[in-house]
């Protein structure tokens, strides 16, 4: 909801008649803006040849050389040069807005915006407008196509977008277009030696400005991966579709938001709030249907191996052992429980194959009524699950009835997933064709508004794995309350577990997509077969504030959980819903501290990760209420504490009396991490 808003146009200079062509091969600077603070500024050129180029510098530093700007067509001629700027407009934009859910409740939204209207000189004489959007932390812009003759409709082969580095830097990215989709580890390298990349990418340039180069808004267009070309340019790479254009567009259309946060550190790159301001607002309606909250899960059995997701004598979502668990989320104010495996469709070969799969059948040994009865009576509800194993056509055919069926059966959120090699997606049109599509291609981002449209009809929200990035569209879609979208906590269960730095990486990077179904709290720190995850307890504590969701997992299973009373208490605590976060201190891949305040209340929680190595972070509690005291419930790593030992299960849980004035100094261990709950008046 807009609570302020201002909106002053600038002035508009209309140019038509006027064309600004510059007749030497020297470009020339045809438009520029800075930055309400004036910080950052983009500047608009055009060379001799007419090719348009943008550039940005922040503090007087350049970010970006200029960057060229173009489309390549699969029927027509590229648009790239022999452009003219026909005209340009400004204005300032300030608004404050309130999140559903979310890691912060008040979202500032304040940018000046330069829209630059450019014309071919050539006999298509196509147009476009550039608007760029200026914050104080970066910088938005997209191509803006109106409708006209020579496009009435725009078959894309390439976007031919530029991101010019102006120095080098250390880039952290993982690769784009590999066959396990976006579950990779972060590449630290050279920005010079990036290949093709995923986005986020995040960079630390040589002068050790701070640079996050993504995109928001993907709808009804592909994901851009980046491309180095040569030195320190990254060169738009949109997703594959299944035929010949990548994208294909009719009438008037714009691209994404292309989006650069830029900041001093890895701490401000998490605190921009860029991405959710170029997303638009709530299209959906009424969101207080949906209580962010916890879940458990009859999983972490699955995912070790122990239990399978199939019928038969090791089916995990048995009568019995779903009451079970149930029972465990009740006694721990666990609003949720996730159960898989409950329905018909698993057995035989599913992983890239989900034709079987049938989101209104439970198995035999799964009695819905009853579960959701008995769920119902103690204060749970249960999660459902729709593993589509790839099989998006045969998904979408049985979407309106399958969360008509969720909602019938109290189900407020249903896990979503996509299980199968990238490019592989399943879409059989209406006449029989058959495709096989990318997650971040153009088709995938409209199914996935469809889930989100329908799930809404039925008052559900959803939380899909193996999803398209994410691009802040949290915001529009407010009941698409999660997804996975890179190697989760699934991956400790396995052979090659996610190192101690992986957390720290995907702070600054994954996460400024927006929340992620991590699924921390394995205080058992135990994998499949019994094999170690590279992790200390107090982490796993850690990684509830650190890793934001409104839905987070408690992911062990209740045997586990009832070795670890006392870190128990931590886990039912600590809230999924914030109205303030606060990055203390960071460096990407190394370490991270965050605070949240709880939303609604007064209680603050801190999380510290780090990796490998043991560290020892201090950090001021300025951000308590002044004159207050507070109860620190410290859930530290014993001095002992070690990953690679059996004394990763080495904790010291304390309390101290604090106050704002205070200062903490907390050290981790390596593997480790610290969480801390700060009680307000005791
Ligand atoms: C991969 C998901 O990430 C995991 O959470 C899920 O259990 C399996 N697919 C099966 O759907
Ligand atoms: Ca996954």
């Amino acid at each position: 909801m807009a609570q302020t808003k201002t909106c002053i146009a600038l002035g508009a200079m209309a140019l038509a008649g006027t064309m600004l062509a510059p007749q030497n091969a020297i470009a020339q600077d045809v438009a520029t803006a800075s930055s309400p603070d004036g910080a950052v500024t983009v500047t608009v050129s055009i060379d001799g040849d007419g090719r348009a180029a943008y550039a940005v510098t922040r503090k007087g530093k350049q970010i970006l050389a200029p960057s060229k700007l173009g489309f390549l067509f699969t029927d027509v001629a590229k648009l790239d040069r022999r452009l003219t700027l026909s005209g340009q407009e400004m204005r300032d934009f300030d608004e404050s807005w309130t999140q559903p859910w979310g890691e912060w409740k008040t979202i500032h939204n304040r940018y000046r915006e330069l829209k630059v209207q450019l014309k071919e000189s050539t006999a298509l004489a196509r147009v476009f407008t550039m608007t760029f959007r200026i914050f104080n932390d970066g910088v938005g812009f997209r191509y803006e196509f109106p409708e006209q003759p020579n496009m009435a409709e725009s078959k894309i082969a390439e976007e031919l977008t530029e991101f010019a580095f102006a120095s080098d830097g250390t880039a952290w990215w993982k690769p784009a277009y590999l066959w396990n989709r976006e579950e990779y580890l972060y590449n630290k390298t050279p920005l010079s030696a990036v290949s093709t990349a995923a986005t986020p990418v995040t960079m630390k340039l040589a002068d050790g400005t701070h640079v996050a180069l993504h995109e928001a808004a993907l709808v009804d267009y592909s994901g851009m991966a980046v491309t180095r070309t040569e030195g320190n340019i990254l060169r738009a790479n949109l997703a594959p579709g299944a035929g010949e254009p990548k994208v294909q567009k009719k009438g008037a259309w714009t691209t994404p938001w292309r989006t650069l946060i830029i900041a001093d550190d890895a701490a401000g790159i998490y605190q921009s709030h860029l991405m959710l301001n170029l997303n638009e607002p709530n299209k959906l309606g009424d969101m207080s249907w949906f209580k962010p909250g916890k879940f458990a899960g009859v999983w972490w059995n699955m995912i070790k191996g122990e239990w399978s997701w199939a019928r038969g004598p090791k089916h995990g979502a048995t009568n019995e052992n779903v009451k079970r668990y149930i029972d465990f989320a009740a006694a721990n104010g666990i609003p949720h429980l996730l159960v898989e495996g409950w329905n018909v469709g698993w057995d035989g070969d599913w992983f890239g194959n989900g034709w079987d799969m049938d989101f209104t059948k439970p198995t035999e040994d799964f009695d819905i009524d009853m579960l959701s009865q008995y769920a119902k009576k103690k204060g749970v509800r249960l999660v459902g699950h729709h593993e589509t194993g790839g099989a998006v056509t045969h998904y979408d055919n049985q979407l309106d009835r399958s969360f008509a069926f969720a909602a019938k059966y109290g189900m407020k959120v249903v896990k979503t997933g996509y299980v199968t090699d990238a490019g592989q997606l399943e879409r059989v049109d209406a006449d029989g064709t058959k495709y096989r599509e990318w997650l971040d291609g153009q088709w995938m981002t409209n199914h996935f508004v469809r889930v989100a449209e329908t799930a809404y009809k039925h008052k559900v929200a959803f939380d899909s794995h193996e999803p398209v990035k994410g691009t802040g569209l949290h915001r529009t879609y407010p009941n698409w309350v999660a997804r996975e979208g890179m190697r989760g906590m699934e991956y400790n269960a396995w052979g090659a577990k996610n190192p101690p730095e992986h957390e720290a990486n995907i702070v600054f990077t994954r996460m400024l997509e927006g929340p992620m179904d991590f699924t921390p709290g394995i205080l058992s720190l135990k994998g499949e077969k019994d094999s170690d995850i590279l992790s200390t307890i107090a982490k796993q504590l850690a990684l509830y504030v650190v890793i934001y969701s409104p839905v987070v997992m408690v992911a062990d299973t209740p045997e586990n959980y009832a070795k670890y009373p006392k870190e128990m208490k931590f886990i039912r605590d600590v809230p999924t819903d914030w109205e303030d976060s606060r990055v203390l201190n960071g460096e990407i891949g190394d370490f991270v501290t965050i605070a949240r305040k709880e939303r609604d209340g007064k209680n603050w929680y801190i999380g510290g990760v780090g990796d490998e190595e043991a560290r020892t972070v201090t950090f001021k509690l300025d951000f308590l209420a002044p004159g207050k005291n507070y109860t620190a419930e410290i859930y530290r790593d014993g001095d002992d504490a070690d990953y690679r030992t059996e004394k990763r299960h080495s904790i010291a849980i304390e309390t101290r009396k604090l106050t704002s004035t205070d200062s903490l100094t907390m050290r981790m261990a390596p593997g480790g991490g610290f969480a801390i709950r700060l009680v307000e008046g005791k």
